[in-house]
């Protein structure tokens, strides 16, 4: 599919509600599912990664019912999960596989992960080795490198283990492999990453000690059912902060945004690079904070990126490389070569397709330097498949001077399935 996105000459002005955050929506359906009692989930998204999630469990016999962003199951327990007798599709979603293989691992039945293109070819080792410590049998692709992945579910040992790379979805499939284990399991990671399994987990009534970079869980814990109200994704919202602050003449409200301190980093970031904001209405929802912003257009300022700030904003770094590319003075962004690893080599794909538009980015081995105040034009551009690619060269055709034809806008459905209705409720 081809979406022609006109040289809109708009500016921004109105509000939305962004949409439930994607980290926080797999894990409801994931805790609910294993937990005992019934769980509700107000404002899940409905993207496609999290829809591949509730088909995953609903396929190890979970009662899961859904009208529109409510989610409600009936969970049974972590040994009320029944063999699946088809393959658990994945789809595009890396959160899925990760997470889920840390329960598979420790199930008493067999099972098979599979998914798109992308998840194919995305690095499963940093989840299986650790996994495969604490006992657990996962055979697949390339030793269990790459999926399709097969589990045969095994008793486990509590390990202590120090992660390599910051990653949340590591941390979590180590932490729910160790509820199911014996004995106690430490992770630790070089900087700290988002923790909503360590919260959520508590909210499920699983004690979890945590720090700056470790968290342990005692094995043999049950989760008990509850109601999560989830926050708006501020990976969701970080598109329209850009958006706010390069597109002439424009102030817009996100309302529900989650402000919850391991995903702020794009907050840091608009300081830093001077973009005019407020954060309004700051409250607390389900353990997360959660606030409204107000951003308007301004005189943008290049900066530099990189060390424990990285994964604190890693899914926002393509959207952010848009906004260095009108900033006066040149972004570094090092310390990133996670995103290498993405849904696409987004270092390359963000390098690639806003080149082509007239912006001027070097890649780098784990970033990219970009040159402020260039103007962007029309032209044909690919998300690859990226729905973070799509959403970030749609906001820049806001800015082109004619037109920009958008190769596999559908990847946007992933996270945000109702960006464009956004965008055009705020374009006047
Ligand atoms: C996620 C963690 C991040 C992020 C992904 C969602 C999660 O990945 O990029 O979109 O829900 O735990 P890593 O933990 O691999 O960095």
């Amino acid at each position: 599919m081809t979406k022609v996105l006109e040289s809109q000459k708009v500016s921004l002005k109105g509000e939305i509600a962004i949409p439930g955050d994607k980290s926080i929506s797999h894990r409801a359906v994931m805790f609910g599912s294993i937990a005992e009692g019934k769980t509700t989930v107000h404002n899940f998204l409905e993207g496609e990664d999290c829809l591949s999630t509730i088909e995953c469990f609903r396929a190890m016999g979970v009662e899961i019912n859904r009208t529109e962003d409510v989610v409600e199951i009936n969970g049974r327990g972590f040994n009320g999960l029944k063999e699946p007798s088809q393959l658990l599709d994945v789809g595009n979603s890396g959160t899925t596989t990760r997470l889920i293989l840390g329960l598979l691992a420790g199930t008493d039945f067999h099972s098979c992960l599979i998914g798109d293109d992308s998840i194919a070819k995305r690095p499963m080792a940093r989840v299986t080795v650790p996994l495969r410590l604490m006992g657990a049998k996962i055979d697949g692709r390339e030793n269990g490198q790459y999926t399709p992945l097969a589990v045969r579910g095994h008793a486990l040992k509590g390990i202590t283990y120090e992660s390599p790379v910051a990653s949340a979805q590591i941390k979590s499939a180590i932490l729910l492999a160790g509820i199911n284990a014996e004995g106690k399991t430490t992770v630790k990671e070089p900087h700290k990453s988002r923790d909503h399994t360590e919260r959520m987990l508590g909210a499920f009534g699983v004690e979890v000690e945590s720090d700056e970079t470790s968290a342990s869980v005692e094995g043999g814990q049950t989760l008990k059912g509850t109601t999560v109200n989830v926050p708006g994704d501020i990976s969701s919202a970080a598109f329209f902060l850009v958006a706010g602050a390069i597109v002439p003449n424009s102030r817009i409200r996100l309302q529900n945004v989650g402000l919850n301190p391991t995903r702020t980093g794009i907050v840091d970031v608009l300081d830093m690079m001077n973009v005019k904001y407020k954060i309004e209405a700051e409250r607390v929802e389900s353990g997360e904070p959660v606030g409204d912003f107000v951003v308007e257009t301004s005189d943008i300022k290049g900066t530099e990126i990189s060390g424990d700030l990285i994964p604190r904003l890693i899914d926002e770094i393509p959207i952010i490389a848009l906004l260095a590319t009108q900033a006066e003075g040149e972004t570094i962004i090092k310390d990133a070569a996670e995103l290498r690893v993405k849904e696409t080599d987004r270092i390359s794909t963000v390098a690639t397709e806003l080149n082509k538009l007239g912006a001027d980015i070097t890649p780098t081995e784990d970033g990219m330097i970009i040159k402020g105040g260039t103007p962007l034009h029309g032209g044909n551009i690919d998300s690859h498949g990226d729905h973070r690619i799509g959403m970030m060269l749609a906001v820049a055709s806001l800015i082109t001077s004619s037109k920009v034809e958008l190769e596999r806008p559908e990847a946007i459905s992933v996270s945000y399935p109702t960006f464009f209705e956004h965008l055009a409720k705020l374009s006047r």
